[in-house]
């Protein structure tokens, strides 16, 4: 188990060190074809909200994925890397005053509290753009097709049927009384659905069966479970300081959460039992599995 750590950790600090590369050239000052100017004080935000220490899990998902099924590593950098900027994209957004309304991120201040809200909401924009811009621009040797079908799938995660959806629906559910199921979905779209498209995205580029990608959603799926329930047991149990950003707000906001709804005994054993499902998932890949599936463990159980 140690050694398998020792592993998932260096796995991780090698995503987040080759995708900061990816990271760096997207957000460079340097104007792309096509663009006039990239106005200083929005680049600068955007790199704030990028290049301030994100754990970068989901390029980890993306690359570990795409490794498991052969694909080329340059398309998978580039499907990170755009994955990563729709994912600070959001926390920018929901860290704004209209949103959370929080002043700390990932130990630092969020976008609005170093820039201004007009700015923070731009970072947002443009990075969600990016996003795409790095997939259509990819100078790997994506086909087109591959191209095209995966803009549907990130625009689809991150869209009204993906992240933004159930960000709307986490907000109407402080003020309305969710059951289960209800938290259930809203919790699978606005952390699930891009955790769901960082494990298709691998066996997708890899040309991998309906099946197996099918396979892999269905552990994203897991994952992305495991990760809000962890989040809201962390909003609960850990300090400011060691999140990085403020904790207890979820009881002040009253914010629905399963672990609000059942007690954090019961979240610890759901987290346990989706652990369990998840490994099973991966446990055809080989060394591959064995790092996912210790990924998923890590995600359940991390304590920052
Ligand atoms: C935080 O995501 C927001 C949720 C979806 C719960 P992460 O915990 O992955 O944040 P960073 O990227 O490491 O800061
Ligand atoms: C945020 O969920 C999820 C997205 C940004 C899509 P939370 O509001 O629980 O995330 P934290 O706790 O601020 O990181
Ligand atoms: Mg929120
Ligand atoms: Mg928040
Ligand atoms: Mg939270």
């Amino acid at each position: 188990m140690g050694e398998q750590n020792d592993q998932l950790k260096a796995a991780l600090a090698n995503a987040a060190a080759i995708t900061r590369d990816r990271l760096e050239n997207l957000l460079s000052d340097r104007p792309r074809d096509g663009e006039v100017i990239r106005p200083r004080r929005l680049l600068d935000a955007m790199r704030h909200g990028v290049f301030n220490g994100g754990k970068r899990l989901r390029p980890f998902f993306v690359l570990e994925t795409a490794d498991a099924y052969g694909a080329e590593a340059e398309a998978a950098l580039d499907i990170a890397a755009a994955l990563e900027c729709i994912h600070c994209y959001s926390l920018i957004h929901d860290d704004l005053p209209a949103m959370d309304d929080d002043d700390l991120r990932r130990g630092q201040p969020t976008v609005h509290r170093a820039f201004d809200e007009a700015t923070a909401i731009l970072a947002g924009d443009a990075l969600l753009t990016l996003a795409f811009d790095a997939i259509a621009g990819s100078s790997s040797s994506l086909s087109d097709r591959s191209r095209m079908v995966l803009v549907r799938e990130l625009a689809r995660a991150a869209g009204i049927g993906g992240m933004a959806g159930g960000q709307m629906l986490d907000i109407l559910a402080e003020t309305g009384k969710p059951d289960e199921a209800a938290i259930i979905r809203l919790q699978a779209m606005k952390t699930g659905a891009l955790l769901r498209f960082a494990c298709r995205a691998g066996p997708i580029l890899g040309g991998a069966s309906a099946l197996e990608i099918e396979r892999m959603e269905a552990f994203g799926e897991a994952v992305g479970l495991a990760y809000q329930i962890a989040d809201d047991i962390l909003d609960i149990t850990a300090t400011t300081t060691v999140m990085g950003k403020r904790t207890g707000k979820d009881g002040e906001a009253g914010k629905a959460t399963l672990v609000a709804l059942n007690g954090i005994d019961w979240a610890r054993r759901q987290l346990d039992d989706i652990v369990d499902q998840a490994a099973t998932l991966v446990e055809p890949l080989g060394a591959s599995g064995l790092r996912l599936a210790a990924a998923a463990k890590y995600v359940a159980t991390r304590s920052a």
